[in-house]
């Protein structure tokens, strides 16, 4: 079977690793191989920000704000078109066990670079020409699969800072550890484990709007991964309807409509 390998990659097999991640077909956190970890989603956690949202994603913590449109400064990046997107993803000096040096690094640019392309293919920038729109994910406790969580978020706090939308974006990741497919990786899953393959999905038009991979498949492995983050970026985005439903309706009730 061909093997699918993109990147440099550290896979399960060159990390010692002395723990087990599967016992009986349940996994160290006790979920099944097609689980989900708990999320929880709220919207409009900001004051000052156009729009905000915060999920809790298993032990992931992460906060998105949303300011824009507004006018981009310096004037030489206008565009009289559109709008221009802006993601930053940031990774706290306290979100994970050794503390990260503050500021950019390679990997927070990749993520802000990927995450800003998955978000402005479903604004609808050219409404807004010569104005930006700023999106700050905020991750402030890491547990893996922040990626998804944070453009989860971001996603929310968009549609909490009214910008028009062709679709949501929800994410989810799937991967292998101990020769099995499985969904949603956490830490340990994700460190010791042997593929992650987080995407990002539009899902109503049903388009994938991000899609990496960090680790080995084999082509049958990565149908049946992709199938399995697919399915559960759907579940979340379920969750997203529920929450921005909810809110529309404490809205609602709260102006006496
Ligand atoms: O978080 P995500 O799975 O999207 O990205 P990753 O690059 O695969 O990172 C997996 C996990 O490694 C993160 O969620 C953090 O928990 C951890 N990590 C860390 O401990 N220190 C870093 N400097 C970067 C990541």
């Amino acid at each position: 079977m061909a093997e699918i390998e993109i990147g440099e990659v550290e896979t399960g097999e060159h990390i010692k690793k002395d723990i087990q991640l599967i016992k009986d077909g349940i996994r160290i956190d006790g979920r099944r191989f097609d689980e989900l970890r708990k999320i929880t989603l709220k919207l409009g956690v900001l004051k000052r920000a156009d729009g905000s949202a915060y999920v809790e994603w298993g032990k992931n913590k992460v906060l998105a704000a949303v300011y824009g449109p507004r006018e981009i400064f310096p004037k030489f990046l206008q565009n009289p078109t559109r709008s221009i997107v802006r993601c930053i993803y940031n990774l706290a000096p306290f979100s994970v066990d050794e503390r990260k040096r503050p500021g950019p690094d390679r990997r927070s640019v990749e993520i802000s670079k990927v995450s800003t392309e998955a978000l402005e293919s479903v604004i609808m920038c050219e409404r807004f020409p010569n104005t930006t729109i700023d999106i700050f994910i905020e991750i402030l406790q890491a547990d893996a699969g922040t990626r998804c969580a944070g453009l989860t978020a971001a996603s929310l706090a968009l549609a909490d800072a009214g910008i028009p939308m062709k679709d949501l974006i929800s994410a989810c990741a799937a991967g292998k550890i101990e020769g099995h497919v499985v969904l949603d990786l956490m830490k340990e899953e994700d460190n010791y484990g042997e593929c992650d393959l987080p995407i990002a999905i539009m899902p109503r038009k049903k388009g994938i709007v991000l899609l990496q991979m960090d680790g080995k498949l084999t082509r049958d492995e990565f149908d049946k991964a992709l199938k399995l983050a697919y399915d559960g970026a759907m579940k979340v985005y379920e969750m997203q309807k529920e929450t921005l439903m909810k809110n529309i309706t404490e809205v609602g009730e709260g102006d006496g409509y």
